[in-house]
């Protein structure tokens, strides 16, 4: 029976012993690949779309948000220090769940990396758009600067920035990394200016009415702000490429997700203390939809009046700055986005290929797809794939919906993951941890409640996407994965498809692997 198609731990960490990439990766730049991921969009854009959610109480929904995402990375950071490869939830699930579980985790974590990749490159396209307007007085035609839902044909800043993007990763992980590490630098001076410059414009009058809609609106603000947290997972995909993983992804797990969480509440409440954050309601009172036609009449009303407010902004950030007197540090602000934002693409693309690579590995996905080139020593052939199709996805789609699809992916997986857990901890409870997730009977639960009830307060459209991209992913498994899974064919070995050079080539140590069925 395929639930109890269940690759063993040993299974795992031998295969990555033989087919591995270079390990250079230590706890610091570890941490800096969890913030380059995570902070992104989420705070830089979607701080509007909460905002029309939630009103001032998004700074709840923030915490909501970073709750959720702090229970599940301590059943994360578990089960990473214990199984230290590629594939994060993906690899984890196919120890403990069994290997259609861990296929649909991994199909789940393509709405999480590479959807999500799409939507952080339709955000730099914003902030871009909006820097050449307000720096250089340029104007992109609106045609090609959004994708046909926001009334455009193709969102090009966002197609070139994701081919960019794919030459990186193709180029290598060391220097990826660098780039990211100057970016992330760049990206934490623009949010502290903003702190250091919005919370002393606070005033306590912008935060009333605190919760205009209830809430329920401050749960569902947080479901999708919940994006702003996603990536810290990253961190975990690349265990293979760590020096002493059981260590340091740990630490880079939840040393990014504590540096994050203080950020998005200060900023949050800069943002909402300095100009007010109040929804667009319809003649009935109801909040209008973040994205709709309604909403967008609304906001240009109000725009052909002189008035801004945050809820209709592309560029949150840059706006509260600008309104409060400090245009030139908005721009400056404009240009952090601008250079810091292809980071957060880099490390969700880099996740997604790498995601893909162990798939590939396992025999669940063509062996092509495991190929590594011979001078650059990536899994070229998947990141290119993998980068047109972010490509494609951020040419056309708006960035709050791409963000919620991404949402619902995530949500799964993280769902999985604090199952997989507790079942380990009783299947394997005398198997070393070099970490343990405090109080996991509590914290365990926690996870499991907080994605599900976050998954219910999505929009319903994106709560579809799983279920039929769930479908076609089970009848890919059905025609493809089960049939060439290599743990079915009572195998692992690595084929033909590895062209390592031969001096560094894992192949050299061919083993026999233990598998059960
Ligand atoms: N957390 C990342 C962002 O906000 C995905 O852009």
């Amino acid at each position: 029976m395929i639930f109890w198609r269940v690759k063993s731990l040993e299974a795992i960490l031998a295969t990555a012993e033989k087919k591995s990439l270079d390990r250079s990766l230590g706890a610091w730049q570890l941490t800096l690949l969890g913030v380059g991921a995570i902070i992104g969009t989420g705070i830089f854009v979607l701080t509007a779309e909460a905002a029309q959610k939630a009103g001032p109480g998004m700074m709840i929904s923030f915490v909501i948000a970073g709750f959720v995402c702090a229970v599940a990375a301590l059943c994360y950071s578990e089960l990473s220090s214990m199984v230290p490869v590629s594939g994060s939830a993906y690899t984890y699930s196919y120890a403990v769940l069994g290997e259609l579980v861990a296929w649909m985790v991994g199909w789940a974590l393509v709405l999480e990396y590479a959807v999500a990749s799409s939507a952080v490159a339709v955000g730099w396209s914003g902030y871009f758009v909006g820097l050449l307007h307000n720096s250089l007085g340029m104007e992109i035609p609106a045609a090609l600067a959004s994708g046909p839902f926001a009334g455009g044909i193709i969102n090009l800043p966002a197609v070139i920035i994701s081919l960019f993007v794919t030459g990186l990763l193709i180029i290598g992980t060391r220097e990826s990394a660098t780039f990211n590490a100057i970016l992330v630098t760049v990206k934490i001076i623009a949010l502290t200016a903003f702190i250091a410059i919005a919370l002393p414009a606070v005033q306590s009058e912008n935060f009333h009415p605190f919760l205009p809609l209830g809430g329920s609106g401050a749960v569902a603000a947080a479901a999708s702000i919940f994006f702003a947290y996603v990536g810290f997972d990253a961190v975990s995909t690349a265990a293979e490429e760590t020096r002493n993983p059981q260590r340091n992804v740990p630490i880079g797990l939840i040393g990014s997700l504590g540096i994050c969480t203080v950020f998005y509440l200060l900023v949050s409440t800069g943002a909402v203390g300095a100009i007010g954050a109040q929804p667009l309601l319809d003649s009935n009172g109801a909040g209008l939809p973040p994205g709709s036609a309604a909403l967008a009449e609304q906001c240009r009303t109000l725009a052909s009046a002189g008035q801004q407010p945050l809820v209709c902004s592309r560029e949150a950030l840059a706006l509260v700055l600008r309104q409060i007197g400090w245009g030139q540090l908005g721009n400056l602000l404009g240009l952090a986005a601008f250079l810091a934002l292809p980071s957060v693409i880099l490390m969700l693309l880099f996740g997604q290929t790498r995601i893909f690579f162990v798939m590939a590995r396992d025999g669940l996905l063509p062996d092509v797809l495991s190929r590594i080139h011979p001078r650059f020593r990536t899994p070229h052939i998947v990141t290119l794939i993998t980068g047109l199709a972010v490509t494609l996805a951020a040419a056309f789609f708006p960035v709050g919906k791409l963000a919620d699809v991404s949402n619902s992916g995530t949500l799964f997986a993280f769902f999985v993951v604090s199952i997989a857990v507790m079942i380990l901890r009783i299947k394997e409870k005398d198997r070393h941890r070099p970490f343990k997730t405090p109080f996991i009977w509590v914290v365990g639960p926690l996870a499991m409640l907080g994605t599900l009830v976050l998954f219910c307060y999505l929009p319903t459209e994106a709560q579809w996407v799983f279920p039929i991209w769930g479908s076609v992913g089970l009848l890919f498994y059905f025609l493809y994965g089960y049939r060439n899974s290599h743990l079915a064919s009572g195998n692992n070995r690595l084929t033909e498809a590895t062209n390592l050079p031969a001096e560094d080539s894992p192949l050299a140590k061919t083993a026999t692997i233990e598998t059960r069925e």
